[in-house]
């Protein structure tokens, strides 16, 4: 059973059933039909390139059933939120994981704090990426897709100047490693927080973002932002507690987070895989 900790401020998502949907497999005809998008999240892989992360045996396998899952949702896009390989911007785990994505899914791949961006554009190219800044915006109908590129862990003046300029038409979504929001007073919030947090959150609220999907924290979350809502989406690699201050790991499933962004709004669960 997966554990969940979390303050008394954070709501768990709740069970309620995922609308069903078109899943077509490319996410552009939603713009066109005016139909509701389905993305499936995955966050913090942390994908082992070699044979002495031997705590992280377990996490090939857990990220299989995860892209298996995904495979049987045929969703219209994967969106992969960063730290996907230990040690560090590792090639060969990056390279692993582009030969097991489902090839017919259209995906993004966005880089954390223990990413190089180079190697991301280069294993992955800019179908996944977008862009070697990794920071951009795409239309899925009536809200706009939003991606963000934190991973010096800080937030640049420049992407929180795009949010205020580019993301004005329609209501948003948004894609970062970090959240902009210190969630708790736990280890992550006081070892690895976004560094501009208060200031990326205040540009957040400044765009039409309505939702925010992060990772980073390595759990699981629920936050009103007082202008966006905040999902922090788990890691299939290792759980922390949010609420300890020193690091403490805590048993978990791997988990894919589920989201239908359509007319009705924005709704969104987590699945164990
Ligand atoms: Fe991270």
């Amino acid at each position: 059973m997966r554990t969940l900790s979390a303050p008394d401020r954070t709501r768990h998502c709740s069970k309620e059933a995922l609308m069903k949907t078109h899943s077509g497999t490319s996410w552009k005809i939603n713009s066109r039909t005016g139909q509701a998008t389905r993305v499936c999240q995955i966050t913090d892989l942390h994908i082992p390139g070699g044979d002495q992360q031997a705590s992280f045996g377990h996490v090939k396998a857990h990220v299989m059933r995860q892209l298996d899952y995904v495979r049987r949702e045929r969703p219209d896009l994967l969106v992969i939120s960063g730290d996907l390989t230990i040690p560090d911007a590792c090639r060969p785990a990056c390279e692993w994981l582009c030969d097991q994505l489902p090839a017919k899914i259209p995906t993004i791949v966005l880089p954390g704090n223990h990413d190089s961006p180079a190697t991301l554009w280069e294993v992955f190219g800019p179908d996944r990426c977008g862009n070697q800044r990794f920071y951009y915006k795409r239309n899925l109908g009536e809200y706009d897709l939003v991606v963000l590129n934190t991973h010096t862990d800080h937030l640049p003046r420049e992407q929180m100047d795009f949010l205020q300029t580019a993301v004005t038409e329609r209501p948003a979504v948004l894609f970062m490693h970090h959240p902009p929001d210190l969630i708790s007073d736990g280890f992550m919030a006081r070892q690895q927080p976004l560094a501009n947090h208060q200031q990326a959150a205040q540009a957040i609220r400044q765009s039409r973002v309505t939702d925010v999907f992060c990772g980073h924290y390595h759990n699981t979350a629920e936050i009103d932002c007082n202008g966006f809502q905040l999902h922090l989406t788990p890691s299939p690699a290792f759980q922390v507690s949010l609420l300890a201050h020193e690091f403490e790991p805590e048993a978990f499933e791997p988990c894919v987070r589920n989201i239908v962004i359509g007319p009705f709004g924005v709704r969104t669960s987590l699945a164990t895989v």
